[in-house]
């Protein structure tokens, strides 16, 4: 069976880009990654999708478009590419999804969802929130995107324990080794394998 044509949506370092397009050449996950499309240029994701000879495509850098006008042509974009599914990936601009699209863009969040989710909620400011609070859990979570910022329903989470003394950087250390499990076993469910 021919792999699975996906499109990867980044902001930020690419981490997970980078797993995705591994895991898609090893076999491991029946994917094929057609477009990587990002809203800032600059940016390391970009610089790995050349390393990997991805396609890439950066969208209003200058922040022009309003949400509605960004995501129509953000998903052209991707329908043109010939993507089935789109992956938000540290991805962090608000989408408007196109109703033919609801049930295919799934995201990751580095916390258990509702908790800690929502705008300016990202990265490390989400760990630093989870410390302050006193969770003696935090962890990550793959969902489906709907029109607002981590919501819609959830595919997969996982738990990982807060340790003592832990920082932000500690945590998202932890948190992100969980996300690169979660990530794809949710894609797997996603695509019914
Ligand atoms: C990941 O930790 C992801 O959970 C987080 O951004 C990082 C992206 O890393 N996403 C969010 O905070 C979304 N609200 P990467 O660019 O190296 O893949």
């Amino acid at each position: 069976m021919s792999p699975h044509p996906v499109a990867v949506f980044v902001s930020g370092t690419g981490r997970h880009l980078e797993n995705f397009a591994r895991l898609a050449e090893s076999g491991e996950l029946p994917i094929d990654v057609v477009l990587v499309l990002a809203n800032r240029e600059g940016i390391g994701a970009l610089e790995r999708a050349q390393r990997l000879g991805l396609t890439s495509l950066v969208l209003d850098p200058e922040r022009e478009l309003d949400s509605e006008e960004f995501s129509r042509r953000a998903f052209t974009a991707c329908e043109d590419a010939g993507a089935q599914t789109v992956l938000l990936a540290g991805f962090l601009r608000r989408l408007a999804i196109p109703p033919a699209w609801r049930g295919r863009v799934l995201n990751i969040h580095p916390s258990l969802l509702p908790a800690f989710g929502g705008q300016g909620y990202w990265g490390e400011r989400v760990h630093r929130a989870v410390l302050e609070r006193g969770c003696r859990i935090s962890g990550c979570t793959v969902h489906y995107v709907d029109d607002e910022y981590d919501h819609g329903p959830i595919l997969v989470q996982r738990a990982v324990t807060v340790e003592p003394g832990e920082d932000p950087d500690s945590l998202a250390e932890r948190v992100f080794a969980a996300e690169l499990e979660a990530y794809p076993a949710a894609l797997l469910e996603h695509l019914g394998k």
